[in-house]
């Protein structure tokens, strides 16, 4: 996105997968891991799937969005969804699901374990599809005390809007918050200076999209994105955006005060903090805490972007709070999975074929 300063140099957060004989991260590997975690609340994985495992995602991915009936997720935007610019639904906890989710825990051990008990739950399960035409979400952080995962099952272009991550700025190490609250604040003011940003970004967008034979509008699309009374918190939405009513970017988000810091305080902010932009090829696992401050951008290309995405908690966590920020399909609901539950499942006999095969080769 031109209005938006991001950076496509992730060599520092990436780290070529190493498998051990179980077929699990080296312990070399899931040190170095660990230690980006948590400098950077972020770390690319390359490699981790195989491209036969990375098929068996897109399969799952695909049956699941060609389901009529698919839960879909509020999360992204329920404005992209009805137009089909966005389509994020959960999975459902069937066997091949389960494996796929258990075969990524599994080899991911020696990292999540630091963060997770083995009594902690699978939250949610999901697939991220976007479409040309999406709106670009706000940066924000996804709710705190949870440790999520985005598996590229397929290439993923810059165009295609692979996620923007800004390293550094996770809440938590450990138990223990990471930042005073005079960084917190100019996280804050960052944050509110690309949103602005965006929020430009995303109305020429729409403005544009009127008159165009390549993504043109459907009948109301513009009325529902610009002036939408539904909750949606990644669009436009002028009229939310003017009566406070969107929490990730408001009006009453630039009281003068906060408008003159953010004036004054621009270069600095921009040495401080940087937006990265990811572009993982297939196979790649993108983990990352989900605190930390990050955002989906517009599809920009013809070519859908697909990503796997799974998430587990840092924490016990009580139901209301678990279905208010995540997106678990109603099977997962009735059968919960934990942690520790996905370690000792045995996957499937051929993955553990594919799996020794890779590392006898
Ligand atoms: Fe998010």
């Amino acid at each position: 996105m031109k209005d938006l300063d991001t950076s496509s140099d992730t060599s520092a957060f990436e780290l070529p997968a190493e498998l051990d004989a179980q077929g699990r991260l080296a312990a070399a590997c899931a040190a170095e891991a660990l230690a980006r975690m948590e400098a950077h609340g972020l770390v690319i994985l390359t490699g981790l799937l195989s491209d036969a495992e990375a098929d068996t995602g897109l399969a799952l991915i695909r049956q699941t969005i060609d389901d009529p009936n698919r839960q879909r997720c509020a999360f992204a935007s329920e404005t992209d969804n009805r137009y089909v610019r966005r389509d994020f639904c959960s999975l459902p906890a069937t066997p091949p699901v389960t494996d796929f989710v258990a075969t990524l825990a599994q080899r991911l051990e020696a990292v999540l374990a630091h963060y997770c008990d083995r009594a902690h739950p699978l939250l949610e399960v999901t697939t991220l599809t976007s479409y040309r035409g999406a709106s670009h979400q706000y940066i924000h952080r996804d709710p705190s005390g949870v440790i999520s995962l985005f598996v590229a099952v397929e290439d993923v272009s810059e165009l295609q809007g692979g996620t923007v991550f800004v390293p550094g700025t996770q809440l938590f190490d450990g138990a223990a918050p990471k930042h005073g609250d005079s960084t917190l604040e100019r996280m804050e003011l960052f944050r509110i200076g690309c949103n602005w940003r965006i929020l430009r970004h995303n109305l020429a967008k729409l403005w544009d999209m009127r008159g165009s034979s390549e993504t043109p509008l459907a009948p109301g699309e513009f009325r529902d994105r610009v002036f939408s009374r539904i909750w949606d918190e990644h669009q436009p939405n002028l009229l939310r955006f003017v009566l406070g009513k969107n929490s990730q970017f408001s009006l009453r988000m630039l009281a003068p005060r906060r408008l003159w810091n953010l004036a004054r305080q621009r270069a600095e902010l921009d040495r401080a903090f940087r937006l990265v932009s990811t572009a993982p090829r297939k196979g790649t696992v993108i983990l990352y805490q989900s605190d930390m401050l990050h955002a989906g951008p517009d599809n920009r290309s013809p070519e859908p972007r697909r990503l796997f995405s799974m998430s587990i908690a840092r924490e016990a966590i009580s139901a209301k709070r678990w279905h208010d920020g995540y997106s678990p399909h109603p099977s997962l609901i009735a059968q919960p999975l934990s942690f520790g539950e996905l370690l000792d499942r045995r996957v499937g006999a051929e993955q553990q074929r594919e799996s020794d095969f890779r590392i006898a080769s």
